[in-house]
């Protein structure tokens, strides 16, 4: 028997395959947004910035939202009931809004907004932690984690005798599942992540670890600081319990951060901090406490910031995370590729063709060099990067190595600026190792 034409024509294979679509273009689209990498360094030479995973640039269209807002509508929020007060109280509660449509929160309720990602961690350890955390019960990180996710654990454990444990990597610098599902135990209560490592720029599978941890009986956390500017991010997908952020790497202000916990945890937490804003009713010996999310907001909030990462978040949702995410793969790619031609160029973490969705950034050593060298010749060649530990003291310790330098991309990067931080490195290099 013989298929039917419309059959054959269905499954016959296309003479030429398809070609992969190229990612587009977003530095070309969106340089004019952004000022300040229009400067020129010492000698003339272009301005290259290379530490978007240290604070990323803020687009015009945040600066001009932030101004608006300081020249027509300053004032305070939930208290006044002047024209005025309203206005700033829909821009803040409006950026809370837009907050929790972008990691895909249930409600603006879920949203707490704090100073930055370090405060919202310290915000579950403090209220969360305190609360349910008992000498003996488990909190499991990992040795990749940023200090915010290692410190406020410690200062937990020193209070309550709950006992740390850390996930070990693999041999090519990602997350050790295996070790990861042997350090889950019935005393785990909370499992508290790096999405995307600051350092090693793997991207961990959050979604797989979740059910892990909930059939342990623990709960998540996420630190999504170098997940959220880089790739979609969804709370609800990713199976989380908190996730934290940072306005300062999304495009936004700084002095703002959030947390996303499900509403039923944030009902059931203490307050952090008291003060005015977080009230219901206040006597001389006791208080009851405000609605969520306003319970864990004591005195007045960072307001202008908060509507700053508003328009920071409609900037990065217009432009599309799909599309940033292609386009920074492209250009991680060939970050990899360059580094890996120059002799002496060790690069912590996975490869690209280790892990593809892996972040865009690149820490690596030079044999026999110094990390803050090399950063100050590229810095007087007009090259930004970060050198040091990047507040991954024990992921360097773990290493052997007290620092790395650090070339991180955002979507601003173009494939040019990569080209000439690599020759720029290449000559950086030969002249420390001529004049060492
Ligand atoms: N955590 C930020 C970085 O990785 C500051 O540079």
């Amino acid at each position: 028997m013989t298929a039917s034409p419309a059959l054959d024509s269905a499954l016959a294979v296309p003479a030429t395959p398809p070609v992969a679509a190229e990612p587009e273009n977003l530095a070309a689209l969106t340089r004019p947004d952004f000022p300040l990498l229009a400067q020129t360094a010492c000698l003339g030479q272009p301005l290259i910035y290379l530490d978007h995973a240290a604070t990323s640039q803020k687009p015009r269209q945040v600066l001009e939202v932030m101004r608006h807002y300081y020249e027509h509508d300053n004032a305070n929020v939930h208290r006044g009931a002047h024209q005025l007060s309203a206005r700033a109280t829909d821009a803040f509660e409006g950026a809370r809004v837009k907050a929790a449509a972008f990691v895909g929160a249930a409600s603006p309720r879920e949203i707490v907004f704090t100073r930055n990602a370090s405060e919202a961690i310290n915000l579950v350890a403090r209220s969360w932690g305190e609360a349910n955390l008992r000498a003996g019960d488990e909190v499991l990180l990992s040795v990749m984690e940023h200090h915010s996710n290692l410190v406020p654990w410690q200062l937990l454990a020193a209070r309550t005798g709950c006992v740390l444990r850390h996930v070990g990597l693999t041999e090519t610098g990602e997350l050790d599942l295996d070790d990861l599902r042997r350090q889950l135990s019935e005393r785990t209560r909370l499992v508290s992540l790096v999405q995307v490592s600051n350092t090693l720029g793997c991207l961990n599978p959050i979604a797989r670890i979740a059910p892990l941890a909930h059939a342990a009986g623990a709960l998540l956390l996420v630190d999504a600081c170098q997940s959220l500017p880089h790739l979609p991010v969804n709370v609800a997908a990713l199976g989380a319990d908190f996730l934290v952020g940072s306005s300062h790497k999304l495009c936004g202000p700084t002095g703002m951060g959030f947390l996303w916990a499900r509403e039923a945890l944030l009902e059931a937490m203490p307050p952090f901090l008291g003060g005015g804003e977080m009230i219901q009713d206040v006597y001389l010996d006791h208080s009851s406490w405000a609605e969520l999310p306003h319970k864990f907001e004591a005195g007045t909030p960072a307001i202008g910031e908060a509507i700053g990462m508003g328009a920071a978040l409609d900037y990065l949702s217009a432009l599309g995370l799909d599309r940033i995410h292609a386009w920074e793969q492209m250009l991680t790619r060939q970050l990899f590729d360059r580094l890996q031609a120059i002799e002496g160029v060790r690069i912590l973490g996975p490869t690209p063709e280790q892990q593809p969705d892996r972040g865009a950034l690149a820490s690596f050593t030079v044999d026999g060099l110094h990390a803050n060298d090399i950063a100050a010749l590229l810095d007087s060649a007009g090259i930004c990067i970060r050198s040091g530990h990047h507040c991954t003291q024990p992921l360097h310790r773990l290493y052997g190595i007290s620092g790395s330098a650090r070339a991180s991309l955002g979507f601003t990067t173009t494939p040019e600026e990569i080209d000439r931080f690599a020759e720029e490195l290449k000559g950086t290099i030969t002249f420390l190792r001529e004049h060492s």
